[in-house]
């Protein structure tokens, strides 16, 4: 597997600041992997994300994005490689059109037109965008806004996508379709890391857990295993809610584990009864 993401021992102080915003932080992220990066406000989340897309160079230790180190790298140094959507997605959108809002990256990149029209033919028709291909971005309503900036994320076909709240603001429709785009892209290879405190989302498109507090990496692990162990920073959805309040295993995240969480709970009780 190769690595898409790696952390050593990553520190990073923004200017004036009295703290480290990511201390001594160690990750590492291979392909295919869907890392869940949660944890209260604050904690270093998004600094990791700007670290990753070498939007910024870290204080101490190294950061790894895509193969690359990225100290003496810009965004653009890996845009070849490295998709991101920022959290305010909006503030990404610059073009006249949808289609050339696409082909804004690859261009860049100085792809061949022919090269470019298929990524963004393509892109379009895996987010559903095809039938607003001319339309000006900010004439769409916010959530199709939203999944234009995810397009230009993808557009170049990146192995390492970066994500900071992909599903903030997104109606049910749409969430459900970013949620199939991501778990698409994963079976291809693509490591994807998202911050995000939308634990219905985290369960249905990734499934590993990095938890930070204070800047500091405090859980790495199966999602449902850091889901479970933290303290109200993500609203857990609701079968996990019902397996709190049954007292189930604490890992049961979806209405099936729920159900075989109950399901053994009975049968345990009726060899208890016979
Ligand atoms: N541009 C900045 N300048 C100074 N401090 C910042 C800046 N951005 C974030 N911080 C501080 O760095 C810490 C981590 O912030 P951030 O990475 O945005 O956390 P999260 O995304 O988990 O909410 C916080 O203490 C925050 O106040
Ligand atoms: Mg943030």
């Amino acid at each position: 597997m190769a690595i898409a993401l790696r952390l050593e021992r990553v520190s990073f102080r923004y200017a004036g600041a009295g703290s480290d915003a990511l201390a001594d932080a160690m990750l590492t992220v291979e392909s295919g992997d869907g890392v869940a990066l949660v944890g209260p406000n604050g904690a270093g989340k998004t600094t990791l994300l700007r670290l990753a897309m070498a939007l910024l160079a870290p204080s101490g230790g190294r950061v790894e994005s895509a193969g690359r180190d990225t100290a003496r790298l810009g965004p653009e140094d890996l845009a070849d490689r490295v998709g991101f959507l920022f959290q305010q997605p909006e503030t990404q959108l610059f073009e006249r059109s949808v289609a050339a809002e696409l082909a804004f990256g690859p261009r860049q990149l100085r792809w061949s037109a022919a090269r470019i029209d298929g990524a963004v033919t393509a892109t379009l028709d895996e987010l559903g965008l095809a039938a607003d291909a001319a339309r000006h971005p900010y004439d769409l309503p916010a959530p199709r806004r939203r999944l234009v900036a995810l397009a230009a994320a993808l557009v170049a076909d990146p192995v390492l996508l970066l994500l900071d709240e992909p599903t903030a603001g997104l109606d049910r429709r749409t969430r459900r379709l970013v949620e199939s785009v991501v778990r698409a892209r994963r079976a291809r290879g693509v490591a994807v890391v998202a911050v995000t405190h939308d634990a219905g989302f985290a369960v249905e498109a990734l499934d590993r857990g990095v938890a930070l507090a204070g800047g500091r990496v405090v859980a790495d692990g199966p999602l449902a295993r850091v889901l479970g162990g933290l303290d109200g920073s993500v609203a857990l959805p609701p079968p996990a809610r019902l397996a709190q309040a049954l007292a189930l295993d604490p890992r049961s995240l979806r209405l099936e584990d729920v159900a075989r969480a109950l399901a053994e709970r009975c049968s345990a009780s009726d060899r208890t009864l016979s």
